[in-house]
């Protein structure tokens, strides 16, 4: 088939906007087998772990520079007492995790071990409280045992715990989806609510904290307009969740064995993510011109029927290329969006939705969405250039989506990076690209795409989809080449 022929043109001496590298966070709830088996195996398991932290999921989660990591919820977050997960773990007590399962909690994963998980990670920590059933003073005592370094009676609980030194806590977000599994709440009384609680969110012993409130659902830009209106001044960020949901949510389609009508809703869909930031993006602009209340898409990514035979609490998925493509066209989406977008954590981490790892007893394997987080790992902290595009369409049963999506970043050594997804599963695309400014002449790129749209990796065949050295361009002065094959994910560095 004739390539589809895209034309692209960037400026490698534009200001840009920084890519806040906490765009790459990540999210790990208390669902299914996402922290328990995925992350926490507890320190008596023949699976090799560090207090309890499974090795295997650490080392891949370090190669790909995790910045961030939400925690405990999701939903989960609004049904959690903490004071449950501290002290001897044969002693803490159960509960039932009403959202997922409704399977027993034993709650030997809590605070002191998230904070270890984090340490081994070298991420920094973002911890989401308990609005919706917890208390003011519940939050209070929260955040002043994880930072006062007083002698008080939660830094001395702390101490008794084992944990002499106070940590230190930026991220803390007042309550999850609090309009819905977060206390059903109109948004009026949301934002008073917030603005009590986060009043005993004290900053303490040197701890400055970063607070999140919670934002809209999908396109409710009511809400928006009524939190900033309200509690704007009281907040760093607003925090906004979108799943990528390839049909009705009775009827979302399986991870694997798509055909491409189902291919082309789950991009089409995943490229929706655009227009709702830039609508709650306006409403923010009205309030906060200056633009110093981020936006942070804390909950992202695919979401479809579990895998047959799996707990449909447990919300366990195969990751396909299909997902590769779908964390691609975000990244691109949040890089345009860098001024307000300043994080963004995939949903989730291990074992659930759009997971980067996937585990099965002491078998591991990365995912194709883990392998787009390292690729686009260059443009992590790198400048966002603007990319003028014109794309052909990829159409499919009289819905269009561009074939082709771009990005470009400029890192601090000065290397330009430009990553290009093709949409079409058929047809190959041709980029031709004018670059201006000061731009290397060559350029080395790798690739990912497989000849199957739902190609995935198994435990049986861990690197059926990994990374490839690509060589589809050439390059010229002040311009490149770019053969990008059908259902692809390309990323380019250009030197000298
Ligand atoms: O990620 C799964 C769930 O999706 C989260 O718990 C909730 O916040 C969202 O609705």
């Amino acid at each position: 088939m004739s390539p589809a022929k895209a034309v692209l043109a960037l400026d490698a001496g534009a200001p840009g906007t920084a890519i806040n590298p906490n765009v790459y966070g990540h999210f790990a709830e208390h669902l299914g087998r996402c922290i328990y088996e995925g992350l926490w195996v507890g320190e008596d398991s023949p699976i090799p772990n560090t207090r309890g932290i499974r090795n295997d999921a650490v080392a891949a989660l370090r190669k790909i520079r995790v910045p961030v990591l939400r925690w405990p919820g999701g939903c989960f977050a609004d049904e959690y007492h903490w004071r449950d997960g501290i002290g001897p773990r044969e002693d803490r007590p159960r509960m039932i995790n009403t959202h997922w399962g409704g399977v027993s909690e034993n709650n030997h994963f809590g605070t002191h071990e998230y904070m270890d998980l984090c340490a081994q990670l070298g991420c920094e920590p973002y911890i989401c409280g308990n609005v919706g059933s917890g208390t003011v003073r519940e939050m209070q005592e929260w955040v002043e045992y994880l930072t006062s370094d007083a002698d008080s009676p939660m830094a001395n609980l702390r101490r008794a715990n084992g944990r002499e030194a106070p940590w230190k806590l930026r991220f803390f977000g007042g309550g999850n989806e609090n309009w819905g599994c977060g206390g059903s709440m109109r948004p009026e009384y949301y934002a008073d609510n917030y603005l009590r609680y986060n009043t005993y969110v004290r900053n303490l012993s040197g701890n400055t904290v970063y607070r999140v409130a919670c934002g809209p659902r999908g396109a409710d830009t009511v809400w928006t307009e009524v939190l900033m209106q309200l509690a704007g001044t009281a907040m760093n960020a607003l925090s906004f969740h979108y799943y990528t949901v390839a049909g009705e949510w009775t009827d979302r389609g399986l991870a694997t064995g798509f055909d491409e009508a189902r291919w082309h809703l789950t991009l089409r869909r995943a490229l929706d993510i655009d227009g709702l930031i830039a609508a709650h993006s306006a409403v923010m602009d009205r309030y906060d011109p200056a633009g110093a209340v981020a936006l942070i898409v804390d909950e992202w990514g695919t979401w479809y029927d579990v895998e047959p035979g799996t707990n449909p609490g447990f919300l366990y998925q195969q990751n396909s290329l299909r997902d590769a493509l779908v964390a691609a066209l975000h990244f691109n989406i949040f890089h345009r969006h860098a001024r307000r977008v300043a994080m963004a954590n995939i949903a989730q981490t291990v074992n659930v939705l759009q997971a980067m790892i996937l585990t099965d007893g002491p078998r591991m394997l990365v995912t194709p969405t883990y392998h787009v987080f390292e690729m686009y790992a260059v443009h992590k902290g790198a400048s966002a250039l603007p990319v003028a595009l014109e794309s052909p369409d990829y159409a499919l049963g009289g819905s269009a989506i561009p074939a082709v999506s771009a990005t470009a970043s400029r890192d601090a050594a000065g290397t330009v990076h430009l990553s290009l997804v093709n949409t079409d599963p058929n047809r190959p695309a041709e980029v031709a690209c004018r670059l201006s400014g000061p731009v290397g002449s060559r350029a080395h790129g790798r690739i990912l795409t497989a000849q199957d749209m739902d190609a995935h990796n198994t435990f049986e065949r861990p690197a059926a989809v990994a990374p490839a050295e690509f060589t589809g361009f050439s390059t010229g002065e002040g311009a490149a080449k770019v053969s990008l094959p059908p259902k692809s994910v390309v990323t380019l560095a250009f030197v000298d």
